[in-house]
């Protein structure tokens, strides 16, 4: 043990980052064990140059003069490109077994004020199904639908892991089979101290450590065997979302369908987008940066472009990204061999032991945390395609206790969609003056995973205001 305390002593001196080890001599051999094991797992060069980057100096997003809106595939086709013939060939390639779902659950619901997994927060209109039963029942009918196996792998975080593996445990693993479950934490970067670049202790035994972003995810479904899975399992794509959206579509044929054959997509990475809502709505926009389809984050889009309008009125950025996105297995097979994703500062209170060994909790941000963001991964595809879908068929965040992205938005939402499918199967559905539906109406992914699962024979005549209803 004390060579090899010696050695890393030698090892952070040289790095600026001794101070790690200053309470070495108070903890307990199974206590500096793990301590040394979280730094013998540092690359401590590559993070030098990452904290002269990101730390030392605030390397500024910078977004080209010349950028331009990426080209999409309009939600309603209007005769330029055949939906029909897309949405068959990807109902082939799922009932082929080539498709898996892949949630990023590695997020905490603070800004919901959850305590809890966020998967687990109660999310439908009138059952309040937790998001995990929302996605889980969609795998489950879309798997009866198509006649196919559709595994489920999940990213979780190190603080949630556990809680979320209680949770399937619990529920039974909501009738799905376990052996199709694969859930796997992402994984960490220290936070750095922001005026000095030195690493935060959160405890004298241990680093503070955050998540390193849903970018992580490619990186942790190689490291925890996720991807070798899909390979035995002759998985091809991933429809990879948010655990935030109760009303994405996991299993998408026509998604599927121009993401394999469309002919300016290269099949690695395609993404599913909305118009945005105004200019100050808080999602990314898809542009094309030197010729490659890219996301520009919201935070890092001039104002000025944000509010552009084109002669029609229509937003000049109007690709609001939904974080849905299809990832070809091939395409994470290269992304994770030779290739790594940039990372993102975020300016945040981190909790630190000090010089002392007393726990600091700081009043202002204190600390950088790095993290990597999966749609940055979009332009190293070699041809990446952009869908048009529905803002009320598909988008419905819980993010925020309330207003934007809340609870009442995304049950609002809910109903709102779930009175358009039934309008279109007869049902006369009573709304509010400005078009919104009137009552709580929840389907369930049992009964239709779209309009034309639902069976007239089943339905009300008509839902009234106020009422409650659950098909
Ligand atoms: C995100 C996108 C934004 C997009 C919007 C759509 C980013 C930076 N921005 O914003 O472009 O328009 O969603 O709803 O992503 N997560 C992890 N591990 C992490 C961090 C996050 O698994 O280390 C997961 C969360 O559990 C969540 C998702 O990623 O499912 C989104 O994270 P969040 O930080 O809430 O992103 P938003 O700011 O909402």
């Amino acid at each position: 043990m004390s060579k090899r305390l010696e050695t890393l002593r030698r090892v952070l001196s040289q790095h600026g980052q001794a101070h790690l080890l200053a309470f070495a001599d108070r903890l307990d051999a199974r206590a500096l064990g793990a301590l040394l094991d979280e730094l013998d797992a540092i690359d401590f060069d590559a993070l030098d140059a990452l904290i002269d980057r990101y730390v030392r100096h605030d390397t500024p997003v910078t977004v080209p003069d010349d950028l331009e809106p990426a080209p999409y595939y309009p939600h309603d086709p209007a005769g330029t490109y055949n939906a029909a013939s897309y949405a068959a060939r990807g109902a082939e390639i799922i009932r082929a077994g080539k498709v898996a779902a892949f949630t990023v659950a590695g997020g905490q619901g603070t800004r919901l004020g959850w305590n809890g997994p966020k998967g687990t927060f109660p999310a439908t209109v009138v059952t309040g199904k937790p998001l995990f039963r929302v996605f889980a029942e969609q795998i489950a009918a879309a798997g009866k639908t198509y006649g196919v196996t559709i595994p489920w792998y999940i990213m979780t975080s190190p603080a949630n892991d556990a809680d979320t593996r209680r949770f399937f445990e619990d529920n039974n693993c909501f009738g799905l089979s376990r052996r199709n479950i694969f859930m796997f934490p992402q994984g960490t970067m220290p936070s750095i101290d922001a005026a000095t670049g030195r690493l935060l202790l959160a405890a004298p035994g241990a680093l503070a450590l955050n998540p390193d972003g849903h970018g992580g995810a490619l990186r942790a479904l190689r490291a925890s065997g996720a991807l070798a899975d899909m390979g035995a399992r002759g998985i091809e794509h991933i429809s990879y979302f948010q655990v935030d959206n109760p009303l994405v579509r996991i299993v998408d044929p026509l998604f599927i369908g121009l993401h394999v054959g469309a002919p300016d997509s290269s099949g690695e990475m395609s993404s599913k987008m909305v118009a945005k809502a105004g200019p100050d709505e808080k999602v990314g926009v898809f542009a094309r940066v030197d010729g490659r389809t890219a996301v520009i984050e919201y935070s890092d889009l001039p104002p000025a472009l944000a509010a552009a309008r084109n002669p029609d009125g229509r937003l000049t950025f109007n690709a609001g990204s939904i974080a849905i996105h299809l990832i070809g297995v091939d395409f994470v097979e290269r992304m994770t061999s030779d290739l790594t994703l940039p990372f993102h500062r975020a300016l945040k209170k981190v909790p630190y032991v000090d010089e002392r060994g007393e726990l600091v909790e700081p009043a202002a941000a204190n600390a950088v945390k790095l993290e990597m963001f999966i749609f940055d991964a979009i332009p190293f595809a070699s041809s990446s395609i952009v869908y048009e879908t529905g803002r009320v068929e598909e988008f419905a965040p819980i993010k925020n206790a309330s207003g934007t992205d809340s609870v009442a938005t995304s049950h609002q939402l809910q109903s709102d969609r779930a009175a358009n499918w039934l309008e279109s199967a007869g049902v006369t559905v009573a709304r509010t003056a400005d078009g919104r539906a009137a009552a709580k109406i929840e389907i369930s992914p049992l009964t239709a995973l779209a309009p034309a699962d639902l069976r007239v024979a089943d339905l009300p005549e008509r839902i009234d205001a106020g009422a409650e209803v659950l098909l």
